[in-house]
């Protein structure tokens, strides 16, 4: 049988489990224009290809794209590094490639966060093989405290601290990921009381 939302999840309002909202909407669409502002800067008259990296950036993305005032395409990856829970297992596999060569373009990954970094770390190994023209990195989200693995990161939206977040994208378990701001997620709720 397809796994389905526990009835436990499904009965319980959203905002329930969230502790405390850590960045508002607000604060995200402000910081986002400046990002798209920068990157349209950096990028202007040059070819671009963004690629984002499912499931956790799409809002981010979509967001993003939308601020981004220059010409530029973009491309989809899936990676999965944590299965369910909230610990990095080190170990990334590739669900999803992209559908095009990056060859020759200039390349900027989207990402939701950087927590151990292991993820970034694999993505940027692989694609660097591919001969990029250049490859670049912009996160929403940085949890420095987190790192395990030296990083390269262009451009970060917030820098937050050692807390489980979800919202705007983010997930715990699949779920949460259309809060539209950034919450700190309880406790309770990944121990599963
Ligand atoms: P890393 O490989 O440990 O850097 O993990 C990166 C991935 O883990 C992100 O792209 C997210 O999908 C997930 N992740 C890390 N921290 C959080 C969090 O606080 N909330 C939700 N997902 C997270
Ligand atoms: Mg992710």
């Amino acid at each position: 049988m397809p796994s389905q939302i526990p009835a436990s999840v499904r009965q319980r309002p959203l905002e329930d489990a969230i502790e405390r909202v850590l960045i508002d909407a607000d604060a995200l669409a402000g910081r986002i224009r400046e990002l798209g502002a920068v990157i349209s800067r950096t990028y202007q008259g040059q070819d671009l290809l963004l690629i984002s990296v499912l499931k956790g950036s799409i809002v981010f993305m979509a967001d993003l794209i939308r601020a981004i005032s220059i010409p530029h395409e973009v491309d989809f990856m899936a990676t999965s590094s944590y299965g369910t829970g909230t610990q990095s297992s080190g170990v990334v596999r590739i669900l999803k490639d992209l559908n095009s060569s990056i060859e020759g373009r200039n390349v900027l990954i989207v990402e939701d966060i950087i927590d151990s970094g292991h993820t970034l770390n694999y993505l940027v190994r692989i694609l660097q093989e591919r001969g990029p023209a250049s490859l670049r990195i912009v996160a929403l989200l940085d949890k420095p405290e987190r790192r395990e693995v030296q990083t390269q990161v262009d451009w970060v939206g917030f820098s937050i601290p050692n807390d489980f977040v979800v919202g705007y994208g983010l997930d715990y378990n699949e779920i949460y990921r259309n809060l539209p701001y950034i919450g700190v997620l309880k406790a309770d709720v990944y121990r599963g009381k």
